[in-house]
């Protein structure tokens, strides 16, 4: 069998999920250069993969010189996606694109054409097409067993500390240097419900705003770092990353708290009520499809939960189920009430619900196999339009949007 080659651009939090894929699965694909703008980083990598100096890069123009694998994982922020793809398909990769694809829709589509012209495959990491827990709704789907599906509704619950980690304070928290909320986090959700509704998008519609995380709503008193702060408060930081130390490992190699936030330059140390955030923390998008039937879709950032959780309204029953949970609910009509226990199919729920390793290695297969797999780019490019279109009708107070889908394909 032959053995994959991989590189990795951009060792952050995904990166190393990557490289752990690969680590477990050293038979079928190896790990052979690496390109990570942090110096800091690059000893633990080589140590982790027995790489030389000369496999890792520190720059991105001399790593992209030549082709150095069969495929590249692009793992950087969203701002560098649309260069950096661009660069990989002359070179001759095959691409696992970390989503978003890339920021306006004319650079998504480009993507799509040149991939398509120079006979590439780019597969697209949304993840949850390859969780047990959607790939089995699907097949309930599928089977008809809840008959036509009418009605879908999807809440996507950011845990609230998730919330001010990466969209007030971290990454996501400026839509002008990274993207804006729906594309960035929910472009999985407006993706996974079309995937299930196996229908075109006729129109859409969203609201959202940030409500809450600014200056007006400051309690009296809060201190502009949380390490000097006495308010009582559920976002300060410095309780939370003690408390999930696992968090912080995102940001720092430190480990000793007190000692991180002794640096006040540093964003995740600071007040939630006085940074410069301008993503929404609620948005909802409804939907409807080509033959009549809807969806809503809400994005919360106030909540105790950190997963999703969805109603499915078909013609002859109802699916009820939950991302935390092993169970899904089918209600067929007139019949007796049963669960699908998830854990008969699998035990592995880690790294969203398991997907990011089948993900992977599917993908590797299928660049090994010359076969198909099902975050191929062609069927990732809408959900992004939808993303890009709820923004649109969210600046302009829910404005209803035709969505055209004007993939080249
Ligand atoms: N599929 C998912 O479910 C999922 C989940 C989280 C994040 N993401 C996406 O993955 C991407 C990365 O997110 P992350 O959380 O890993 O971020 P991160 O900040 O942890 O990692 C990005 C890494 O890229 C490095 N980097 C930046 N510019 C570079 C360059 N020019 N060359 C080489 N390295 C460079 C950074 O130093 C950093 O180590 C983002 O686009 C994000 O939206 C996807």
């Amino acid at each position: 069998m032959k053995k994959i080659t991989v590189s990795i651009l951009g060792f952050g939090q995904r990166g190393l999920v990557y490289a752990e894929a690969i680590k477990m699965n050293l038979s079928e694909v190896q790990l052979v250069k690496v390109c990570e703008v942090k110096k800091e980083k690059h000893p633990i990598i080589k140590q982790m993969f027995s790489l030389q100096d000369t496999d890792v890069f520190s720059e991105e123009d001399v790593f992209f010189k030549q082709k150095w694998s069969d495929i590249l994982v692009i793992s950087t922020m969203d701002k560098d996606h649309y260069r950096q793809v661009m660069k990989a398909l002359d070179l001759g990769y095959d691409i696992l694109l970390e989503k978003p694809i890339a920021l306006v829709k004319e650079e998504i589509l480009h993507i799509q054409r040149h991939a398509h012209a120079l006979g590439r495959k780019i597969a697209v990491a949304h993840v949850l097409r390859y969780t047990m827990f959607y790939q089995k709704l699907k097949e309930l789907i599928d089977q008809n067993a809840i008959g036509e599906i009418a009605t879908l509704q999807q809440t996507e619950n950011v845990g609230y500390f998730h919330y001010v980690h990466s969209y007030v304070r971290g990454n996501w928290h400026d839509s002008d240097k990274s993207s804006p909320m729906i594309l960035a986090k929910s472009c999985h959700d407006l993706d996974i419900i079309r995937y299930l509704m196996g229908k075109n998008v006729k129109k859409l519609s969203s609201f959202g705003n940030l409500f809450h995380f600014k200056k007006e709503n400051m309690p009296k008193g809060a201190a502009t770092h949380c390490k000097d702060c006495t308010v009582d408060c559920p976002f300060n930081a410095i309780d939370f990353y003690k408390k999930n130390p696992r968090w912080m490992k995102i940001f720092t190699l430190e480990e000793n708290v007190d000692k991180v936030f002794e640096n006040e330059d540093l964003d995740y140390g600071k007040c939630v009520y006085q940074m410069d955030n301008n993503v929404v923390d609620h948005q909802v998008v409804n939907l409807e499809f080509e033959h009549g039937a809807t969806a809503s879709f809400v994005m919360t950032g106030f909540s105790n939960e950190n997963h999703r959780s969805l109603t499915i309204h078909g013609t002859k029953g109802e699916i009820n189920a939950d991302m935390d949970d092993y169970f899904i609910t089918v209600k067929p009509y007139g019949k007796e009430i049963y669960q699908i226990d998830l854990r008969t199919y699998t035990h592995d729920f880690s790294h969203h619900g398991g997907g990011d390793y089948r993900l992977f290695m599917d993908f590797i297969r299928a660049v090994r196999d010359h076969t198909s797999f099902i975050t191929d780019i062609n069927d990732s490019v809408e959900s992004h339009v939808l993303a890009l279109e709820a923004e649109v009708s969210r600046l302009k107070e829910g404005k209803v949007i035709d969505i055209q889908l004007t993939s080249c394909m």
